[in-house]
């Protein structure tokens, strides 16, 4: 049976300007393209796992604005539930410089994901212990993400934790995430050791797995990702592709891993299928739209 997924978390509308580099300070750099359309790690999680066929639903909050009507919008498209999807104020904004080689820095303005409470989620708690995986990240309050952690931690449901932006998360708490995956800063942050090799992202690998005691992955970008459980560690190179846009392409990768352990595929297989899935997502520009459909990535085999 086709296991339900609900996404707590953020819905950004992304300002995505790809440019030849950085302005350099007091400079005004002219820029090549603008790209706009719907974003946040939030939503883009959701929208990965829709895509590739999991009944999904999205908790969040976005504007009373055209800004929210665009995100409710595309994500209820892909197949979203977005009836948990509350209006007030303004929506939040993601604001991404993409680089030639798809690589990019992005900044966010929390919006209406801030205003996401504890009560939001008690709301909707009948719902949310029908689940099979909660997925949450950190661009709404951290007092919320870990409310939810606390609540489920003694259920079937699996808690993926995507600590994005990195934030400072209490040992007692992070102990009851049952995947957690972090990139190489927010490796850094929470270990405060420098990530700069695969060899270096293991051992930080290793040291989260002790503090959560379940499944750590670190992503590196072009270099792949790393896992480590209970048994071992384990090394996925990127595969080699010509990305135009990472944006959103870590989150592609969670959306996959996720589809993965829901038809419980092993750790492997889900990161290699995750690997294929974001090798796609970067070869496009843009978001959620550059992220591949479950009809896409039928020809893969992966077991
Ligand atoms: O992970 C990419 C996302 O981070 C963007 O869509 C942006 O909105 C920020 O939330």
């Amino acid at each position: 049976m086709t296991k339900q997924v609900a996404v707590i978390g953020s819905l950004n509308y992304d300002i995505i300007v790809k440019q030849q580099r950085m302005p350099h300070k007091g400079e005004t750099f002219i820029a090549d393209t603008l790209i706009q359309g719907p974003g946040g790690k939030g939503a883009n999680q959701a929208a990965q796992c829709a895509k590739l066929g999991l009944p999904t639903m999205m908790i969040g909050k976005v504007g009373q604005d055209r800004f929210g009507d665009a995100l409710v919008g595309s994500l209820t498209a892909i197949g979203v539930d977005t009836s948990h999807i509350k209006r007030i104020g303004s929506t939040g904004l993601g604001v991404v410089n993409v680089m030639p080689d798809g690589d990019y820095y992005s900044s966010i303005i929390k919006g209406a994901n801030e205003l996401i409470t504890i009560q939001d989620i008690d709301e909707i708690m009948e719902e949310l212990k029908e689940a099979a995986f909660i997925i949450l990240q950190q661009e709404i309050p951290q007092q919320v993400t870990e409310y939810v952690i606390e609540r489920f931690k003694d259920s079937e449901i699996q808690i993926v934790l995507n600590n994005a932006p990195a934030r400072t998360i209490p040992t007692d708490v992070l102990q009851f995430v049952d995947l957690l995956i972090v990139n190489e800063s927010e490796a850094a942050y929470m270990t405060g050791k420098p990530v700069t090799t695969v060899s270096e992202a293991e051992d930080i690998g290793k040291k989260l797995q002790k503090i959560t005691g379940n499944t750590v992955i670190v992503t590196l970008g072009k270099e792949g990702s790393i896992a480590v459980n209970n048994q071992d560690s384990s090394y996925f190179p990127a595969k080699k592709v010509k990305a135009v846009d990472a944006t959103g392409a870590g989150d592609s990768f969670i959306g996959a891993l996720v589809y993965g352990l829901s038809e419980s595929l092993s750790l492997e297989e889900c990161m290699k299928f995750a690997t294929e899935v974001s090798a796609k997502t970067v070869m496009q520009e843009g978001g959620q739209d550059s992220f591949p459909t479950k009809a896409e990535m039928s020809r893969i085999v992966i077991r």
